[in-house]
């Protein structure tokens, strides 16, 4: 079953790009650690990050010693990767275009990664234009917040209420389901969950700043409705936690999924 075609999905970033690095938390460093032990990395080896944004992958793989290859098709974002690598010194390789566009001749690779980005994939057409660049052994691994725990936690309650009353049905749907049954019958075919936790306090603010990062509510979506939407988050958050701080747990899923040959 094809995925549904997302259209425009790489313009949604566009206004997101100036409120990600400080929106989004990065990722638990076991689950880096696990990538760069599993897959021999630290010699390295190559990795292409799909969907790279600011690099949240990108840099502490090539920190850790792989070769990395980031691709975005969002110049914004792919910019915000390209800056981040470039503060901290870390040598990344940065190409602007969606994961449909990569070739045999982007391979061979270790390990693909995909931090929040696989959903916005035509994941089945990726999957197989993957089996042309995993290498024997390689594998590729998709890195998300744990969407369930998420919804559980006092901000994102709030998150999900402001869905609810402030996102209107123009925005294209994710390829969110399945994601493990569709690599089951992929070249890609043993397939391993783990998840992992890290503490994060939030600020009112922090909260607001995530929720511009996103495709739901970045300035560009909001529009002019971006003073009554902040107005209302931040009485939703204050009537909470009158301080406005947020102590959370937050969770993280990763899935491995390595070649069956
Ligand atoms: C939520 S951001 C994730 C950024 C970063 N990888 C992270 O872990 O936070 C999703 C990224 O996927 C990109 N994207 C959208 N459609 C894509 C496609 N078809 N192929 C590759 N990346 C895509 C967007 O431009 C955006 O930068």
């Amino acid at each position: 079953v094809p995925d549904t075609t997302l259209t425009d999905t790489t313009g949604l970033f566009t206004e997101a790009a100036a409120h990600y690095v400080r929106g989004r938390a990065g990722y638990p460093s076991g689950f880096i650690e696990t990538l760069v032990s599993r897959f021999g990395l630290a010699d390295g080896g190559r990795v292409i990050d799909v969907g790279c944004g600011p690099g949240l992958l990108a840099l502490p793989l090539a920190r850790a010693g792989a070769s990395v290859l980031g691709i975005d098709p969002n110049g914004p974002m792919l910019e915000a990767g390209r800056a981040a690598a470039a503060d901290s010194g870390v040598p990344v390789t940065f190409s602007k275009r969606p994961a449909e566009a990569l070739t045999a001749a982007d391979g061979p690779a270790r390990l693909v990664t995909f931090g929040r980005s696989f959903h916005w994939t035509d994941r089945p057409r990726v999957l197989s234009l993957l089996d042309g660049i995993v290498e024997p052994g390689g594998g590729i691994a998709i890195v998300h917040e744990d969407r369930e725990q998420r919804r559980t936690t006092p901000t994102g309650m709030v998150i999900e209420a402001m869905k609810r009353d402030w996102v209107t049905d123009d925005l294209p749907s994710r390829n969110r389901d399945g994601d493990a049954a569709l690599l089951s019958g992929s070249a890609f075919g043993l397939v391993e969950r783990s998840t992992a936790t890290m503490p994060r306090t939030w600020t009112a603010d922090e909260v607001l700043g995530h929720l511009l990062s996103t495709s739901y509510f970045n300035p560009g979506r909001l529009g002019d409705r971006r003073e009554a939407f902040e107005a209302d988050l931040r009485g939703r958050l204050r009537a909470v936690r009158a301080d406005g701080v947020f102590e959370e747990t937050l969770g993280f899923v990763m899935l491995i999924a390595t070649r069956k040959d």
